[in-house]
């Protein structure tokens, strides 16, 4: 098919953080004709405006399902992840045998791009790791951070793919913590019952003026869901070279920036001894899984995002501190 033709686009995970951003560029843009949407959930895609999208309810443990999903699709866009929740083998047999699956389902429609959200995490957090990675520098599992491994290794699974099926150019993005208005509400749904207490607490948190709280001078990168959703859409039209590129808002702010934004008397305690201890604990024989993120204090992961800017031409409108306002809002 010429680049002229209008295309039909695949997207796993719709209805997810980066999907609720996504879909409506895919909606607006006039090279993309129709859109085909996969998760588990029902979901009604008319109920936001989405008339080009046509959701299936959908697994991607589910080989054969998706193949037939996909046919016609010029572009497959992968979104459905699931964070560590429901046990190592079902996070694996969703984000590693699942992403196998969308990659080759892609392959046998015939599709064209293949576009991927990977990671920051995964260069892992390693001290060698300069501030201001580029995309030369390699990904590399994470010594402890389950998620982050998962990252390295897919990114890595997804280019020996890409190398036996040549027609399906592979693009991979690498953001950072993403923010925004759907950044929190797409993954965590509150039970109605529960929520007066959750945002009371949030609240009163948030008016804790007086009390001191001690918090790391290291340094991070954010991005807002809508920046990611403009790269997701230059890669879906492929408005530069398939291949890895880095993405963040311009701006590098501090744990001590961002417990600013929340209303904590934040007093800064140097990055360098934190980082230490973070590296101490992630040696530790047993971390539950939710104390392995600790690792990403281990070492600030500061991403270049010049490809993007000069390759994909892509130019983040959101600020870091924007973009947790917006989340906070
Ligand atoms: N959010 C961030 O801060 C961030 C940062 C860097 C990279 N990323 C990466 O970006 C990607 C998208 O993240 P997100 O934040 O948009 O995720 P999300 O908000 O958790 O959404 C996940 C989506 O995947 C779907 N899904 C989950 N399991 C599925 C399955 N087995 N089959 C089909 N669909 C399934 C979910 O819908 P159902 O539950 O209805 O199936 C949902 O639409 C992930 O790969 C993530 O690692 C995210």
């Amino acid at each position: 098919m010429p680049d002229s033709a209008r295309l039909t686009v695949a997207v796993t995970g719709p209805t997810g953080t980066f999907g609720l951003a996504l879909m409506p560029l895919l909606q607006q843009d006039d090279r993309v004709d129709h859109v085909i949407g996969i998760a588990r959930r029902p979901f009604d895609p008319a109920q936001r405006g989405w008339t080009k999208m046509e959701y299936r309810r959908g697994d991607v443990r589910d080989a054969d399902a998706l193949r037939t999903s996909f046919e016609g699709a010029d572009v497959v866009v992968h979104l459905a992840f699931l964070i560590l929740s429901g046990g190592k083998e079902t996070t694996r047999a969703i984000n590693i045998e699942g992403t196998l699956n969308v990659f080759r389902a892609a392959a046998a429609v015939g599709a064209r791009r293949f576009v991927y959200a990977s990671s920051v995490a995964a260069y892992g957090f390693h001290r060698g790791n300069p501030v201001g990675m580029s995309e030369d520098w390699a990904t590399l599992p994470a010594d402890r951070l389950f998620y982050a491994q998962e990252k390295a290794e897919l990114e890595h699974l997804l280019q020996q793919e890409a190398a036996t099926h040549p027609q399906t150019a592979l693009y991979l993005l690498r953001p950072p913590i993403v923010l925004g208005p759907d950044a929190v509400g797409a993954k965590v749904t509150i039970p109605a019952i529960l929520a007066p207490l959750v945002h009371g607490v949030a609240g009163a948190l948030r008016r804790l003026p007086g009390l001191p709280v001690l918090v790391p001078d290291l340094p991070l990168q954010l991005i807002h869901q809508d920046d990611v959703a403009e790269a997701l859409r230059l890669c879906v039209v492929g408005a530069g070279a398939p291949g890895a590129y880095n993405i963040a808002a311009d701006d590098v702010v501090t744990f001590v920036d961002v417990a600013r934004e929340l209303g904590l008397r934040a007093v800064p305690v140097p990055g360098e001894p934190v980082a230490a201890v973070a590296r101490a604990v992630t040696k530790l024989p047993y971390l539950p899984s939710a104390a392995q993120w600790v690792e990403a204090m281990s070492h600030p992961a500061i991403m270049d995002t010049t490809k993007a800017k000069t390759q994909l031409g892509w130019t983040p409108r959101h600020t870091a501190i924007e973009s947790l306002r917006s989340t906070l809002r």
